[in-house]
């Protein structure tokens, strides 16, 4: 029965209203919403009579910042350089993971290898409720792995899982996966949002309490999702994507919230006959297939989270329907970036696309969010409309305005040093970095541009 102070909640995203409602307005999940009462709704219209804590209870809560004492900052590392990286520098005691993915892309891999890894600090239990564990051992021979201190765990009743953790105490914990869990305590099915959320407020518990890590597989819905309820990812102290293009053999880890590092850091894996590979020089595997001399292809240094990967910009203009309407085709940047820099292309530079078809594509399945790759683009444009060659030993860097200004980029130093180390000869660099640039040395050919109109006086 409602009561006057209760409110209704939806399980899905936390969306709260007054009335009960088939649908939630806010996240469009059906039947979602449930009571939930909220007892101290009203506390700030009533009048606290009475002190409920003593004055040196409250002196206790309120510490100056010099006295605060750290915690010991001690992480786990694994020999994968790539995967601590992502984490912020190594797993954090007490740390819950969430990662997510759609189903195959390796999820359970890449944790039964870590599970291994990390049992040099202790053991290490691997939960499943998805696979038996002769599924699991054949898939841990299968990566090379023997070893007395990983636990195979079948168990998807969450109680007996706290319980199991919370007496045996392992280091970390993998949960594979989080809709396979349930509690008695609920009586809806494994999978459904009330189980999940309750599962993983038990994983959150037990974890914080006794300063163990957990990792839990989350799957992804078709719409992109993780299914169950958004909240999950506001429980948890990271959220770590894995994708990866169907029938490309390479993985990308994606940060997406790291509570104790940065978030968009990317890692990239490539998935082996004997499981998953880190590939520390991505630069140098994202640009491997070219000729040198190229019409319509630039390299551009792009950041990503606070690493830099050399990344191929690739167009083509056809002739299109002469009456019907031009195709612009993208993939791997954004479709309204790509509107204006063509605008920018056909006032600057004369480029008139018109009705020509006109395709833009990066390859190896990662997407520019960087705006310094701007420039990048309209050369290579250029490049194809009077198709004119462009040396690959050549890149591009900058920012662009609508006035065709090329705009200073951040950490320009960095991205020098990718260029310098992957043997380029030259790169176009914006003009307003150039005190930056002049302060350290560089082997590589600057070339200074304020403007698009420096750049076609040039070419
Ligand atoms: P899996 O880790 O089961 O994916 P998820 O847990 O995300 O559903 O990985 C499944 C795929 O990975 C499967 O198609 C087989 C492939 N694979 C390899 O290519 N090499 C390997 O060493 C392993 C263990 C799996
Ligand atoms: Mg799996």
């Amino acid at each position: 029965m409602k009561k006057e102070n209760s409110m209704y909640i939806c399980k899905e995203c936390g969306y709260k209203s007054v009335k009960w409602l088939g649908k939630c307005p806010n996240c469009g999940e059906w039947g979602s919403l449930e009571i939930e009462e909220e007892k101290d709704i009203n506390v700030g219209n009533k009048k606290i009579t009475k002190q409920i804590f003593s004055e040196e209870e409250i002196n206790k809560k309120i510490i100056s910042f010099n006295e605060i004492e750290m915690e010991d900052n001690f992480r786990y590392k694994t020999r994968v350089k790539e995967f601590d990286r992502i984490l912020g520098g190594g797993l954090v005691q007490g740390e819950v993971i969430l990662l997510t993915g759609n189903p195959g892309i390796g999820k359970s891999t890449l944790l039964l290898q870590m599970a291994n890894e990390y049992t040099r600090y202790g053991e290490v239990f691997y939960i499943s409720g998805e696979e038996s564990l002769a599924q699991i051992k054949n898939r841990g021979e299968r990566l090379g792995i023997k070893n007395n201190k990983l636990f195979l765990i079948s168990e998807t009743n969450i109680d007996k899982i706290y319980e199991y953790v919370a007496i045996k105490k392992p280091k970390v914990v993998i949960v594979d996966s989080i809709q396979t869990l349930f509690s008695e305590n609920s009586e809806s099915t494994a999978g459904a949002p009330t189980q999940i959320r309750e599962a993983t407020l038990k994983i959150v518990d037990v974890a914080k309490k006794n300063n163990i890590c957990f990792f839990i597989v989350g799957h992804i819905t078709k719409d992109g999702k993780v299914a169950g309820p958004k909240m999950l990812e506001h429980m948890v102290d990271a959220v770590f994507n894995f994708e990866g293009e169907e029938g490309l053999f390479y993985r990308i880890l994606r940060s997406e919230k790291n509570r104790f590092g940065s978030t968009n850091e990317i890692a990239i894996f490539s998935m082996e006959e004997d499981g998953l590979k880190e590939i520390q020089n991505s630069s140098e595997y994202f640009i491997s297939e070219r000729n040198e001399k190229n019409i319509g292809s630039i390299i551009v240094p792009v950041l990503e989270g606070t690493k830099v990967f050399l990344l191929e910009i690739q167009t083509l203009i056809t002739e299109g329907n002469p009456i019907g309407i031009p195709k612009r085709v993208v993939q791997g940047f954004d479709r309204n970036r790509i509107q204006i820099l063509m605008a920018i292309g056909e006032k600057r530079m004369g480029i008139n696309l018109g009705n020509k078809d006109v395709f833009v594509n990066i390859p190896g399945g990662l997407s520019i969010k960087d705006p310094s790759a701007d420039l990048g683009v309209l050369i290579s444009l250029l490049s194809v409309y009077k198709n004119v060659e462009i040396s690959q030993k050549i890149a591009a860097i900058g920012e662009l305005g609508l006035r065709g200004e090329i705009r200073k980029v951040f950490f320009i130093d960095k991205r020098l040093r990718e260029l310098e180390k992957l043997g380029f000869k030259g790169v176009y660099v914006p003009e307003s970095n150039r005190k930056e640039i002049e302060k350290k040395q560089y082997n590589l050919k600057l070339i200074y541009l304020k403007n698009l109109d420096e750049f076609l006086e040039r070419i």
